[in-house]
C-alpha cells in the first residue's frame, strides 16, 4: 500500500448502508436481504453442502444486481479524500462500488461478489465480472468454484490488516453499518485513541465509544464531511 508519512491517515469503514442509495438492499433494514431470505439457507457452509445450486443462484443474482448498480455521491466523496489524505477503505460490502468510484486502497472483509474461489485452494480466485458461477465450473486444480463470500461461521478476511490501519488512523469515518456482525464490528475497538471519529448511519445495534453519531443518509452528509476534512487542512 502507498503510504505518505507526511499526511494524515484516514480509514473509512463501510457497510451495506453506503450502497443502499445505489439500489443495493441492506441486510437488516425493512426489505433487507435477511428479511427476505433465510441466512442459513443461502449463506452458510451447510447450505453449500446440502443445496449448492440454491446458493449459486442466490449469489448469481446478487452479482448481476451489484454490477448493474452505480457508485453514489457517498462513494465518490470517499474517493475525493485521496486528494488530501492517505485513505484506506475497509468494507464489509461484497460489491465493488468503492473501486468503481475510484478508491485505490480497498480492503474487503467479507469477500467480493465478482470473484469465484476454488473450493480446494482459497488462493485460487477468478474474476467473473457479472457472469454466473455454474455447477461444474472448476478451478485449475479441478475442483468446483464457489462464490468468494465469507459465509456465516467462516473466517473473516484481512482482519489483522484492517486492525493495523485502524490503529494508525488519524481520522475514522464509519458509514452505513448496523455494527451487528462480528468479528467485523470488533475492529472498531482497534480505532486509534487520538483519532477523530464519526459514524454516519440511519441506525445502529450499538453506539461505539468515542464516535460522534450522525443519524442521516450517507449521500446527504458524507460529501459535506469530506469537504470539511479537506478544508480543515487549510491548503
Ligand atoms: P446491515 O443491513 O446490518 O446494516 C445497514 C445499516 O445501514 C443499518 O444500520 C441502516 O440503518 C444503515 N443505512 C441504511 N440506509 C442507509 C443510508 N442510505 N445511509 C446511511 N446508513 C444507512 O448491514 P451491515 O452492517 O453492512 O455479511 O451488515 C454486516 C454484514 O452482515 C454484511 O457484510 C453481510 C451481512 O450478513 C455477509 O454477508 C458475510
Amino acid at each position: 500500500m502507498n503510504i505518505d508519512q507526511n499526511i494524515e491517515n484516514i480509514v473509512v469503514f463501510t457497510g451495506a448502508g453506503v450502497s443502499a442509495e445505489s439500489g443495493i438492499p441492506t441486510f437488516r433494514d425493512m426489505g433487507g436481504l435477511w428479511n427476505t431470505y433465510n441466512i442459513e439457507e443461502v449463506a452458510s457452509p451447510e447450505a453449500w453442502n446440502t443445496h449448492p445450486q440454491r446458493v449459486l443462484d442466490f449469489y448469481n443474482e446478487r452479482r448481476l444486481k451489484a454490477l448493474a448498480a452505480e457508485p453514489n455521491d457517498a462513494h465518490r466523496a470517499i474517493q475525493l479524500l485521496e486528494e488530501a489524505f492517505n485513505v484506506v477503505v475497509i468494507t464489509q460490502n461484497v460489491d465493488d462500488l468503492h473501486e468503481r468510484a475510484g478508491s485505490t486502497q480497498v480492503i474487503h472483509l467479507h469477500g467480493k461478489l465478482r470473484n469465484a474461489r476454488s473450493t480446494v485452494d482459497a488462493k485460487l480466485i477468478y474474476d467473473f465480472g457479472s457472469r454466473p458461477i455454474n455447477w461444474g465450473d472448476q478451478c485449475t486444480k479441478g475442483s468446483q468454484l464457489r462464490p468468494d463470500i465469507v459465509w456465516f461461521g467462516e473466517e473473516i478476511q484481512n482482519f489483522n490488516l484492517a486492525a493495523y490501519h485502524l490503529l494508525k488512523a488519524h481520522r475514522i469515518l464509519v458509514i452505513g453499518t448496523s455494527l451487528s456482525v462480528y468479528p467485523a464490528a470488533w475492529l472498531l475497538d482497534f480505532a486509534n485513541n487520538h483519532a477523530k471519529k464519526i459514524i454516519v448511519s440511519m441506525d445502529l445495534a450499538q453506539e461505539p465509544d468515542e464516535f460522534k453519531w450522525i443519524r442521516a443518509k450517507a449521500t446527504e452528509v458524507v460529501p459535506g464531511i469530506v469537504s470539511e476534512w479537506i478544508n480543515s487542512l487549510g491548503r
